[in-house]
């Protein structure tokens, strides 16, 4: 039936229909590797981990490797195959760790030829490597399971799943307007008319930027940063009598500054395209960057203080900012198998 894969810095979303419904796997983008002894394989295997064994190590994948480093205690070894949107260069592992992960969220093609789109950042603005690399890496996994492939922007994504529209002498235009992917690793920007993609970038600053940056200020792990970040803050609400105020501060000064610093490449770069938008338009945001509480009102906020060739008619958050750029990449999938099928 066609399935989708977002594989993201942080986390792996795969999505394919189960009768009418849409179904997700999501797995962390993250393993954990310890000697190859027996009493681990033991304990490994008697509490069900998901694990590969290579050599004189084994490496535990997914959700199961950060349970492995909180319960060691040891962050050394906790290790991520990506890194600011692509796949790690430092990281010797990555590439054989993405292919295990892969199959694990999204398994085998159910038939030859069954269309998998993956998602794929654009390039960024902020550094030299291009994504041919991942792309290519990423394509060939997925044709070895038996995918044709189709590679997708992953703010396309968020257009295709959340439909922002555009009225044009009382027309609505569909799946016109500007989808932002605040993710882990980048953050991803489309601006696209009925559905085609007018501009696209990446910047490789998010939500792992936000955690570094905290850290280094506040002087705390980035661990005890990141918990702070997804357990309390409030973009609106940042409360001076919280035992955390520093880390909150600090959390809302990055994330202000990420927003600005994407809206002035967006500026940038909208400049170098022949576009022109008469019309408002709507902009919509996802990623897990962006699912704070107050992230939307101060995303306008920081607008509000933004030249733009063009008025914004809206900003809003996508219903599932974690899973909308799967979503979307499933739309793309299904419409490219029923293309294959009318021939
Ligand atoms: N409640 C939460 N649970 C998990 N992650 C959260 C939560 N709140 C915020 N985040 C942050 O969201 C980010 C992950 O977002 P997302 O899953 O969209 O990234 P990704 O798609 O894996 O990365 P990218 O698209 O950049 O390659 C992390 O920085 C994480 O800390
Ligand atoms: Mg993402």
């Amino acid at each position: 039936m066609a399935k989708a894969i977002d594989i993201g810095t942080c986390f792996i979303v795969g999505a394919e229909y189960k009768g009418e419904k849409e179904s997700f796997v999501s797995e962390r983008d993250a393993f954990f590797s310890m000697p190859n002894e027996d009493l681990q394989l033991e304990m490994l295997t008697k509490s069900g981990a998901f694990y590969v064994q290579k050599g004189d190590m084994i490496y535990v994948v997914g959700d199961d490797a950060l349970k492995y480093s909180m319960l060691t205690g040891d962050v050394s070894n906790y290790r991520r195959p990506m890194a600011a949107g692509v796949l790690n260069p430092n990281e010797e592992e990555a590439i054989d760790m993405i292919r295990v992960m892969i199959e694990g969220v999204i398994g085998k093609a159910s038939y030859k030829g069954e269309v998998c789109a993956a998602t794929i950042p654009a390039n960024p603005v902020d550094a030299s490597f291009n994504t041919t690399f991942h792309e290519r890496v990423l394509t060939q996994f997925l044709e070895e399971l038996g995918y044709e492939v189709r590679a997708i922007n992953e703010a396309l994504c968020i257009i295709y799943a959340e439909n922002p529209t555009v009225e044009v002498d009382g027309a609505v235009l569909p799946f016109t307007g500007i989808g932002i992917s605040f993710g882990g690793g980048m953050v991803n920007l489309v601006a696209a008319w009925r559905g085609k993609q007018l501009l696209a970038f990446s910047a490789g600053r998010s939500g792992d930027w936000i955690d570094a940056q905290v850290a280094t200020v506040v002087n705390k792990p980035v661990s005890k940063c990141i918990s702070v970040k997804e357990k309390k803050l409030d973009l609106n609400n940042i409360d001076p009598r919280d035992k955390d105020f520093k880390t909150l501060q600090a959390l809302d000064i990055y994330y202000n500054d990420l927003i600005e610093y994407v809206l002035k490449h967006f500026q940038k770069e909208f400049k170098k395209t022949e576009a022109a938008i008469d019309e408002p338009i709507e902009i919509v945001v996802g990623g897990g960057t962006a699912s704070i509480p107050g992230f939307v009102d101060k995303f306008k906020r920081v607008l509000s203080k933004t030249d733009l060739p063009f008025d914004v008619k809206n900003v809003r958050l996508a219903k599932d900012p974690f899973k909308c750029v799967a979503q979307g990449a499933l739309i793309a999938a299904i419409s490219q198998e029923k293309k294959k099928k009318k021939g």
